[in-house]
């Protein structure tokens, strides 16, 4: 499973630090995949060995003239190797278009960056019945392919929240994601401790991206547990399918 906490304008550069070297630490002998995306002047140096970093955003450089913005050579010295492109946060509070956040895919997928692709639809689409179309249009430009993706699949009306998604319309609206050619997909949206495990088990979804309940360390690590319970059920659903068939 993939557990991911965006931590967005919290936790300060020694609080990020503490926090991801305690986390690391509790991620030892865990076969979760785990990102933490601090803000980027609390993004710590050094080697994790089980803990992912990846950067909230950056803009589509090397390095050069985009004041307030952080390039590659920034993220590189930091052994940055996740970027998360596309939050609705940037794309409503910071204008992000389609175009630019297009243009971010293109120009960190050649970097071979991993990726965490947000999308999601706000409350007038989906009351529209025109969900599907949405995000196709999001996705317009990027190539599903690309082996470093993960799609975050974050409808607005449920972040930060604390009413998330019904089961069936994560459930729902993964199909059409997967069916698009998304290989990887997790789940954002007023995720905790409580709800955590049940949307892991939905069929397609491959794990969860945290804001508010990733913030103090132990519900996040309890949310990790969650995703290792369910990974079980799932892994034991495949087996008890496989051996019904030999039967
Ligand atoms: P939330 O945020 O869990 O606080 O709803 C999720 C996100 O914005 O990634």
């Amino acid at each position: 499973m993939i557990i991911a906490g965006n931590f967005k304008a919290n936790h300060t550069r020694s609080s990020a630090l503490s926090y991801c070297q305690e986390l690391d630490l509790f991620l030892q002998n865990k076969k979760e995949e785990v990102y933490i995306f601090p803000p980027n002047a609390s993004l710590p140096y050094g080697d994790f060995s089980c803990l992912n970093i990846g950067a909230q955003n950056a803009y589509l450089t090397e390095n050069g003239a985009f004041t307030g913005e952080i390039g590659l050579e920034q993220l590189q010295e930091l052994k940055i190797k996740t970027i998360m492109i596309g939050h609705s946060e940037r794309r409503a509070i910071f204008a992000e278009s389609n175009d630019l956040c297009r243009a971010k895919f293109d120009f960190f997928a050649q970097k071979e960056m991993k990726i965490f692709f947000c999308v999601g639809e706000n409350l007038a689409v989906r009351q529209e019945g025109k969900v599907g179309e949405f995000l196709q249009d999001q996705l317009a430009g990027i190539e599903l392919s690309y082996s470093h993706l993960i799609i975050a699949y974050e409808p607005i009306w449920a972040i930060g929240t604390g009413v998330s998604a019904g089961l069936e319309e994560i459930g729902q609206t993964c199909e059409i994601l997967k069916n698009l050619g998304c290989a990887r997909v997790v789940y954002g949206g007023s995720v905790n401790a409580n709800n955590a495990g049940e949307i892991m088990d939905l069929e397609g979804i491959d794990g969860v991206l945290v804001g508010g309940a990733c913030l103090d360390l132990e519900n996040f690590c309890q949310i990790i547990k969650e995703g290792e319970k369910s990974e079980m059920r799932k892994r034991s659903f495949i087996k008890q399918a496989v051996l019904g068939e030999k039967k």
